[in-house]
């Protein structure tokens, strides 16, 4: 039976919540394993389904997983099988693209599936592959895969025509073991790039200018391996941040970086909820009514698209018109629907949600479509009067790790079925 997520809503969140690693800080730096014979260890990396994606494409390389235990990986790219990151694995995680870069640096060749749509856009890597040729690979596209070939790619400047993230982490790759220096600019500067420039250094490699616009680095003729503790992820302790502000509780979200929510937790405080920021920490309470607001998506440090949904679910219950203007992806409004079965009231016009602010919510069985409209639903279900029925809760495992044993540590009646 497929798995249901249900909640009961009106519980008022209280108390600690320890936050995991950050997904998308893991899968960069498991794929700069490939960078590497030796083994790289990483730990603070959370059990989720995309990582353990992730684990069997790099073990379908040939790369050795070892000790999955407690939040621990080694990963060792010794010698390698296969060069082919295969359309199964891709269309499932579209970050399996991520691969391309340090194979074609090390290994002078890959073949990855394209990605293809996926729920929220069209989301195509023109990008990635524009970078891979600018550093000299030759790219052709056969049977929906994307085959790559280079002897020693040489370093280049690459411009992009807008901040891609998964893609700057490609290139930075890429050009690490590149012949030369490389430019990648106008550069996405989330953390998860400044991480993933750590590892490379630590590695010997020669990067500067992480979290800046324009990133410089310097190719290698070889990198050594790592260890690394990743960063702890800045969406899910936002997503806390939220369910408690809806429920009007207090809540602590431990072992985050504040200084990665700062947009987030702006618009927190302007919705009325109170934010104290602490060294590792975020509290969080409200007493006053929410108040509407507006916001646009922006690459970091702009307030990311991923926090989007979670938001809306917030301003869905708050006095006043909100507009939300989602300028990242073209289709990521598809929680609006399922909103409006709990009683919001969201009209939408091409990527712009506007929200008139309800006294009540109330639960209803609703539809996850993709994984962060997944912790909207959740974030609605907290506030709405009566019983809530998530499916399709598959796309919330992809990125939160324990999130119902979370939520319930903190007071909510929440519970998986199937
Ligand atoms: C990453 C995150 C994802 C987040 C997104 C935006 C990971 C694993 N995933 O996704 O959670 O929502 O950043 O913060 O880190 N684009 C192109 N051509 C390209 C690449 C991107 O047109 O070659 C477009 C995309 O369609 C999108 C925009 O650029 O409209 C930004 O996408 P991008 O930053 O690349 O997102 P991802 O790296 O896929």
């Amino acid at each position: 039976m497929e798995q249901r997520i249900i909640i009961q809503g009106g519980n008022v969140l209280c108390g600690r919540v320890e936050v995991s690693g950050a997904k998308n800080a893991a899968l960069p730096i498991m794929a700069a394993s490939l960078l590497t014979d030796g083994p790289c260890d990483i730990t603070n990396v959370p059990d989720l389904v995309d990582i353990r994606t992730f684990s069997t494409l790099l073990q379908r390389l040939g790369v050795s997983v070892m000790g999955r235990e407690a939040d621990k990986l080694c990963l060792q790219a010794q010698t390698l099988s296969s060069c082919e990151a295969p359309y199964e694995l891709v269309k499932t995680m579209r970050a399996s693209v991520l691969v391309l870069g340090p194979l074609v640096a090390r290994y002078g060749q890959a073949r990855v599936s394209l990605p293809g749509g996926c729920a929220i856009g069209v989301r195509p890597i023109d990008q990635h592959l524009m970078g891979m040729r600018a550093l000299g690979a030759d790219i052709e596209l056969d049977n929906g895969y994307v085959r790559a070939r280079a002897r020693r790619l040489r370093g280049a400047h690459i411009r992009f025509k807008a901040p891609t993230v998964t893609g700057t982490e490609n290139l930075m790759m890429a050009a690490a073991l590149a012949d030369g220096r490389s430019r990648l600019y106008p550069a996405a500067r989330e953390p998860e790039i400044v991480a993933l420039a750590e590892v490379l250094n630590q590695m010997g490699g020669k990067v500067r200018g992480a979290g800046t616009d324009t990133i410089d680095i310097e190719g290698v003729a070889a990198l050594q391996p790592f260890q690394y503790a990743i960063i702890p992820d800045r969406i899910e302790a936002g997503t806390f941040a939220v369910a408690a502000a809806i429920t009007g509780g207090q809540v602590e979200v431990a072992g985050c970086r504040p200084e990665h929510l700062t947009a987030v937790v702006q618009l927190l405080r302007q919705a009325g909820a109170q934010v104290e920021a602490a060294d590792r920490s975020l509290h969080v309470a409200r007493q006053q009514p929410l108040r509407a607001l507006n916001f646009a998506t922006a690459p970091y440090p702009g307030v990311p698209t991923d926090m989007q949904a979670q938001m809306m679910a917030l301003l869905a219950l708050a006095r006043g018109t909100s507009s939300i203007h989602e300028t990242v992806f073209e289709n990521r409004l598809m929680h609006v629907a399922e909103l409006r079965r709990m009683g919001a009231r969201i009209n939408v016009r091409r990527n712009v949600a506007t929200v008139e602010g309800e006294p009540g919510l109330c639960g209803a069985d609703v539809m996850a479509t993709d994984l962060r409209a997944s912790a909207c639903l959740v974030i609605a279900g907290l506030a709405a009067q009566g019983r809530t029925v998530i499916s399709q809760v598959y796309h919330l495992d992809r990125g939160y790790e324990q999130i119902e044993a979370k939520l319930a540590a903190l007071g909510a009646q929440i519970w998986r079925q199937g």
